[in-house]
């Protein structure tokens, strides 16, 4: 289950449907982040034995799935390239507290909560695909999956090192200003 605390907008897939191509950039930029948070927690927290295997196999995932994303663009004839970093995982990240252990805490929920929003979006996307662009609606289909589990394996990393109430909380805490964040943004990304 995907702890949301508040559905897409409803004129999401619209919106991201009439600006195909920069929606497939964006994408292929957000799965390479996605390995490189699961990487950089690799070097920060090499004494948490807890992390190690379920942290590379996610970061190799990711790639796979950059890899996916840069098959379609190539498909679709979209050059790949430099990209302006959009609002929402900076503004996203301020959530997260400083001191240590509270950070490694707060940074796993963070990661969890944007798989949650990415395996939504890449729902809605499949929906509305279908008929537009049948072999991208597949790919997005073929993603939930896998993002899904990603979304349940940074809860389940966070419950591994820290009380399971602690994190319950704390993901509810982190889920309303997700929602918050996205509610601000209005440009053409994955999480726009
Ligand atoms: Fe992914
Ligand atoms: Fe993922």
């Amino acid at each position: 289950m995907l702890r949301l605390a508040a559905p897409t907008d409803p004129a999401w897939p619209a919106r991201a449907l009439a600006h195909l191509d920069e929606l497939l950039l964006d994408h292929a930029h957000l799965e390479k982040k996605a390995a490189g948070t699961a990487v950089t927690l690799l070097f920060r927290y090499p004494e948490r034995r807890e992390l190690q295997e379920p942290l590379a196999q996610l970061a190799r995932e990711e790639l796979a799935h950059f890899e996916g994303v840069l098959g379609q663009l190539a498909r679709r004839g979209i050059a790949f390239g430099r990209q302006r970093a959009g609002g929402y995982a900076g503004r996203l990240h301020r959530v997260v507290r400083a001191a240590e252990p509270a950070r490694r805490l707060d940074t796993l929920l963070v990661a969890a909560l944007i798989e949650a929003r990415s395996c939504e979006r890449f729902t809605l996307l499949a929906g509305a695909l279908r008929g537009v662009d049948d072999e991208l609606a597949a790919f997005y289909a073929g993603l939930l999956a896998a993002e899904a589990r990603h979304h349940g394996a940074y809860v389940q990393l966070a419950i591994a090192g820290f009380p399971e109430d602690e994190v319950r909380a704390r993901l509810d805490a982190v889920a309303a200003h997700e929602a918050a964040v996205l509610a601000e943004q209005c440009e053409p990304r994955v999480h726009g």
